[in-house]
């Protein structure tokens, strides 16, 4: 997938606070991550609201995950440490319709600042090995990497068990959060399922409930006052 639209090109390796890298794209003025740390902020809104929150009340195996957006690949690597060391199985699909270049994503130090001797392994698996194939990348973690735009994603019906909602934000990329395109990443999760997005604005919680999620408004990870969690009743 592959097209010239530019406000995707180019992104340029930054530092956040919490000494974690994230990506600057110059044409949109945005970066990939919260500025305030990048892997505080996946562990918080992804990891611990999204994957822990749904893990304590099912057993259900394995766990179906969709990504919006699999970027730089932080919360694939959080979501496969998270399945080894909570002996789940994970199950994740993630869709990005602009993937980086394998030299950029080699540099992000993810796996160095997280400092577990599989990180490295594993984060390399997951940026070297092809696209659109589900790939094993530990015995409870497996990895189908999409290149394509959600807008034009066929999505399974009542699959998933969990949505990492993290496309750009709505001022930045608007498409990405009308409500027509929310509502099929609703029809595509499994009743129950949660939604986790970092973004908490109004209208997003408003199309969320007239979707039929029952929303909540948590608090942020560090630097940002809240998020977004939707269950799917
Ligand atoms: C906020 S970044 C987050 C990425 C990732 N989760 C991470 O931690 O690095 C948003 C991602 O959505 C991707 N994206 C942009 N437009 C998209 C689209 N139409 N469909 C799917 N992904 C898209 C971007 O290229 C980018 O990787």
């Amino acid at each position: 997938m592959n097209d010239d639209d530019e406000r995707f090109n180019g992104p340029e390796l930054i530092v956040t606070e919490d000494g974690s890298h994230s990506l600057y794209l110059s044409a949109m003025k945005e970066t990939y991550h919260s500025f305030h740390g990048a892997l505080q902020e996946s562990e918080h809104v992804f990891i611990r609201s999204g994957l822990e929150y749904f893990s304590v009340q099912s057993d259900v195996s394995p766990i179906r995950i969709l990504e919006i957006g699999f970027g730089t690949g932080l919360n694939a690597l959080l979501s496969a440490i998270w399945a080894a060391e909570e002996g789940r199985n994970l199950f994740m699909d993630s869709i990005e319709a602009y993937p980086l270049p394998l030299d950029l994503a080699n540099q992000l130090n993810y796996p160095k600042l997280i400092g577990k001797e599989t990180s490295q392994p594993w984060f390399d698996k997951m940026h070297e090995n092809p696209w659109n194939k589900q790939i094993s990348i530990h015995s409870s973690f497996s990895l189908k990497k999409v290149d394509n735009k959600l807008q034009v994603q066929r999505l399974s019906l009542e699959t998933y068990h969990i949505v990492f909602f993290d496309a750009f934000a709505p001022n930045k990329q608007s498409e990405l959060w009308e409500r027509e395109v929310l509502a099929r990443v609703f029809q595509s999760q499994a009743p129950g399922g949660v939604f986790v997005t970092y973004c908490a604005k109004g209208q997003l919680k408003r199309d969320l409930k007239e979707i039929g999620y029952r929303v909540e408004t948590l608090p942020g990870p560090p630097g940002k006052k809240e998020m977004v969690r939707g269950i799917k009743k």
